[in-house]
């Protein structure tokens, strides 16, 4: 079976063919164009420019995507949602008149269930019950999955997602978008003791987040002490080092306190923060010296950030359950959540 999974629900436009024999997965193709380079100067993504960029690139890298020939696609697989609405309307619209062209079934899929699939790609069989932190751009949301298709959200951020905080802090820190990787970077070199920064919410019995305050804490913490640019400059390993550190504690606590509440044995990270190779270390080591019986698994660098491969797998899993929409049913929402019902 092949399958061609299309997203662009926020800046990147990606295009993606797996092919499923005998139940294993093998990605053919994973095409992915980013608009980062657009948005660099803005400090943020812009939904409309967004948009535009979205119409030029969707039919080149779809292209770019294609099997060889001799090979049939029999599955479309688009993001519906959440993201920004006319970015998906792009890819929607475009994989619905493909799926009319070709008459082949689309699937309509949540991008967060993508980003949770992604770990299946590093592990073909993965034991439930299981938690999930997603930590993305948009969303910081611990799910717990009972099994395929299955999930119940039981925490998120009351305010801004943890990938939103580092994009802001990097924007007052004057380092460019997107934030994480360059705060990753930076941080590296300094001492994430330096400085001492809050942990909201570290000690809530519920298993929400809130990380609003963590960044006004950054922002008057400039104010009173680095008016001066060049002391900045210097400082900034260690700023980075220890605001990622703050992130980091509130993460890690509370995911794993969801897992010792619901009694899992596997622990998955999905999103673009799970990029972030501290995040993963500081998850690695507190399992250890917690002695937890715990499958720790996270997917690879390319397939944390967006991609469409993850949508394509997502997709696999709803042709597994049957869950197909028909064609001119599948609508797009940018509000879409996961695991409210
Ligand atoms: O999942 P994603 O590509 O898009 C959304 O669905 O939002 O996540 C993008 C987010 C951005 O906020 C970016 O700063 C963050 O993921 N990110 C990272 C790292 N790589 C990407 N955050 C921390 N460390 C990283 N290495
Ligand atoms: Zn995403």
């Amino acid at each position: 079976m092949i399958i061609l999974g299309i997203e662009t629900s926020c800046d990147e436009t990606s295009a993606s063919l797996i092919e499923i024999k005998r139940g294993e997965f093998k990605i053919l193709k994973n095409i992915v164009a980013s608009q980062i380079k657009t948005f660099q100067k803005y400090g943020g993504v812009i939904p409309e420019l967004s948009a535009r960029e979205h119409l030029k690139k969707i039919i080149p890298v779809i292209k770019k995507a294609l099997p060889s020939q001799g090979k049939k696609i029999d599955y479309l697989a688009v993001t519906q949602g959440p993201g920004l609405m006319t970015s998906l309307l792009i890819g929607l619209e475009t994989a619905r008149a493909l799926a009319y062209l070709w008459k082949i079934p689309l699937l309509g899929i949540n991008h967060l269930e993508g980003h949770i699939y992604a770990n299946w790609f590093k592990k073909r069989k993965i034991n439930f019950p299981l938690v999930a932190l997603i930590v993305s751009g948009g969303h910081t949301e611990i799910v717990l999955m009972k099994e395929h298709g299955k999930y119940k959200k039981i925490g998120q951020t009351l305010d801004d997602a943890a990938g939103e905080c580092f994009d802001k802090a990097a924007k007052m820190l004057n380092l460019g978008y997107p934030g994480g990787p360059i705060i990753e970077k930076l941080a590296q070199r300094g001492n994430n003791h330096c400085y001492k920064f809050p942990r909201p919410m570290i000690k809530s019995k519920d298993f929400n987040f809130s990380f609003s305050g963590l960044k006004t804490s950054l922002l008057y913490f400039l104010k009173n002490n680095f008016k001066k640019k060049n002391k900045l400059e210097k400082e900034l390993p260690n700023i980075c080092a220890s605001f990622q550190q703050a992130i980091i504690d509130v993460l890690v606590e509370k995911t794993l306190r969801a897992v010792q509440k619901f009694q899992v044995k596997t622990l998955l990270l999905a999103g673009g923060v799970a990029a972030n190779q501290a995040l993963r270390k500081n998850f690695q080591n507190k399992i250890e010296k917690r002695e937890m019986e715990l499958e720790f698994i996270y997917p690879d660098l390319k397939f944390c950030t967006d991609n469409a491969a993850m949508i394509a797998l997502a997709g696999y899993f709803h042709i597994l359950k049957k869950k197909i929409t028909p064609l001119d049913k599948i609508k797009v929402n940018p509000q879409l959540e996961i695991g409210n019902e």
